[in-house]
């Protein structure tokens, strides 16, 4: 058995557990990340076996975390054809004033969305470049739009430029890398003044993923923007 290998960094709940959801009924084998084992654990035993899921303990600001996931996802199974760096968190920020979260507690937003999907293209090329795979980022429509002080949606402009300049570099090498940009998502951690605002299922978001994954190897889909109907246009 050689079926398509799919890591997930943020795989415990949300987005990622919805698109390993997804990618294990379209006949993928998947790696499930997170920072701690056991809330990847369980998700995997409901979704498959050893020889079709495999859950790993991986934090992806730590380099050597991420890049020996990559090594233990090629001696495992040899291959790998689809990288998600979807791992991402949020808090809420103001620059002028004391609303928020005090700027101690940036650090850790900015190096989960830029710095850790940075070093997971870095850590999962060479196995992509292999397979003729492709690289998957989660931006928002956070990261196309004004938020005035939210260094949030200026973590996710940087993942759109991520994108991007990946994709130039990736010129060539048969490897296909796509930005989703979703609006606001049911997964729990909405900020409450955004609570009666409508919202996308976690599953739309993983069809999405999916339907990039699945063109053929010959459609490079760039970017897609989903967001819920009824979004204002500048949330
Ligand atoms: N929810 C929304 O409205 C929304 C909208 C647009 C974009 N997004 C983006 O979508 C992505 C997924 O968000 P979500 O709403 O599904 O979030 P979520 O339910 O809070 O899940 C976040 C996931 O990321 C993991 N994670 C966080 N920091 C990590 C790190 N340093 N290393 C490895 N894993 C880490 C968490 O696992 P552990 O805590 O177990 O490590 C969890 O699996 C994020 O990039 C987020 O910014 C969300």
């Amino acid at each position: 058995m050689n079926d398509p290998v799919f890591l997930i960094t943020g795989a415990s709940r949300g987005i990622g557990a919805a698109t390993a959801r997804l990618a294990v009924g379209s006949g993928y084998r998947v790696v499930l990340a997170a920072r701690t084992h056991h809330s990847v654990a369980e998700l995997a035993a409901q979704l498959g076996g050893p020889d079709r899921v495999l859950p790993v303990a991986c934090d992806v600001t730590e380099w050597d975390q991420i890049s020996g996931i990559v090594r233990q996802v090629q001696d495992t199974w040899g291959r790998l054809d689809v990288a998600f760096a979807n791992a991402g968190s949020s808090v809420v920020t103001s620059f002028l004033g004391a609303d928020g979260a005090p700027p101690d507690q940036w650090r850790d937003m900015v190096l989960a969305n830029v710095y850790g999907p940075a070093l997971t293209a870095r850590a999962t090329l060479p196995a992509l470049v292999a397979s003729g795979g492709h690289l998957v980022f989660t931006g928002s429509a956070a990261g196309r739009g004004v938020r005035p002080g939210n260094l949030y949606s200026a973590t996710k402009w940087a993942v759109n430029g991520l994108a991007q300049n990946i994709r130039a570099e990736c010129v060539g090498t048969g490897v296909r890398v796509t930005l989703v940009q979703p609006g606001l998502v049911d997964t729990g951690g909405i900020p409450p003044e955004r609570a009666h605002d409508p919202k996308l299922e976690p599953g739309d978001v993983a069809r999405a993923v999916l339907y990039a994954v699945t063109q053929p190897a010959t459609v490079d889909v760039n970017e897609i923007l989903v967001r819920p109907v009824g979004q204002g246009a500048y949330r």
